[in-house]
């Protein structure tokens, strides 16, 4: 299974059902080895890992109404009850980009219920969570269609959908620590979905520490699309691709040996190096805030003092996510609380770990 045409789905002799619906949990992720910038359709420049979170979580479910294929599709998004049509373009453009895989869809109207975990403007971007979860409620329908299909092709395909909506939604399928882009070092990576690592992870990355601080709760200020296209053409692109790989191949080591020291090394490194990409790119973008690089300040100055193994990543945003394991709680919690609370909009927070990936839901929730 590595090649797209593994992923079609022959509509021949299958019957359609009148109407259908399912509802998934998927969650946000946040990664470890950063991915910016890629190729059409959606295929990364770099490998990437991540930590699936298990607070950050969008529930999705979908509503399938057959229709005739030549009547024109009803396609209506809610978010907590409320119609969102500002949704609809970004839905649309993700169907029209899979429909080769799930022909099927062609044959449907789509209610879509939504809910995000956090709040819409938290500056927490929900187009991992959410397109997850979309493609797990599309690859159920299939499920249904194909009650054959197995449990990994379930999965990577649905990792394989999510991704042509949002790159790094690919790594929101499963947990606790997932890599997207092919890579030498890591057997069956793939560059078309994520797969869960599986080899001797050091117990101390289970259920890891995630404090989301919201230093700026507005809406992002670049586009992830903006973004990645920002690389192309870019001075340092090669060797920032480079670098990624590299990266990405230490850190399997550190998962394996548990060295917090190089694990937070990395980890660091690599949010300035994303944010370093976008500072040098033309046009260059400072997404970072004055409170952004107080708490780094701060992180590093408790680090150095208290011996503590935290440390910081950065999404492409001016929020700080710190990272520390769950036997250091009290002590960091201790140090959010007193410290990088008072640098956050209206001290908000959020408390979140490293879990297990998505879930369905099969009783009623919305
Ligand atoms: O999945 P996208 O296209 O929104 O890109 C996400 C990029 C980063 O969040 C900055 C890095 C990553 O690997 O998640």
């Amino acid at each position: 299974m590595s090649a797209a045409r593994d992923f079609l789905f022959d509509l021949s002799g299958i019957s359609l059902p009148q109407s259908g619906n399912y509802t998934w949990k998927s969650p946000s992720n946040i990664a470890l080895v950063k991915y910016w910038g890629k190729s059409e359709p959606q295929i990364p420049k770099n490998a990437s890992v991540s930590f699936t979170l298990s607070q950050s979580h969008t529930v999705t479910r979908i509503n399938f109404e057959k229709k005739a294929l030549t009547e024109e599709r009803r396609l209506q998004i809610f978010l907590d009850g409320a119609l969102k049509e500002s949704f609809r373009p970004k839905v649309a453009k993700f169907i029209e980009r899979i429909k080769e895989y799930v022909p099927f869809l062609d044959f449907y109207h789509l209610g879509i219920h939504t809910h995000n975990s956090f709040p819409h403007s938290s500056g927490i971007a929900s187009s991992a969570s959410g397109l997850s979860a979309l493609a797990l409620c599309i690859m159920s329908l299939e499920k249904e269609l194909n009650p054959k299909m197995g449990e990994v092709y379930f999965k990577r395909k649905a990792s394989f959908l999510a991704r042509l909506g949002s790159g790094s939604a690919c790594r929101s399928i499963e947990g606790e620590i997932v890599v997207w882009g092919k890579h030498e070092a890591v057997q069956n990576s793939s560059d078309l979905f994520g797969i869960k690592l599986t080899s001797d992870i050091h117990p101390v990355f289970h259920q890891y520490q995630d404090t989301i601080l919201l230093v700026d709760e507005g809406e992002k200020e670049v586009s992830s699309s903006l973004g990645h296209h920002l690389m192309v053409g870019h001075p340092f692109a090669e060797e920032r691709f480079r670098q990624a790989n590299d990266n990405l191949k230490k850190l399997l080591v550190v998962l394996k040996t548990g060295d917090l020291d190089e694990f937070n090394r990395i980890v660091e490194g690599e949010a300035l190096s994303l944010h370093a990409m976008m500072m040098t790119s033309q046009p260059s973008f400072i997404l970072m805030k004055p409170n952004t690089l107080r708490i780094i300040e701060k992180i590093r100055e408790f680090r150095k003092n208290s011996n503590c193994k935290v440390c910081f990543t950065l999404d492409a945003g001016a929020n700080v996510h710190v990272l520390y394991p769950k036997k250091e709680l009290d002590p960091v919690k201790a140090f959010i609380l007193s410290e990088l609370l008072p640098l956050c909009q209206h001290n908000k927070f959020i408390q979140d770990a490293s879990g297990p990936g998505a879930s369905q839901f099969l009783e009623d929730y919305f």
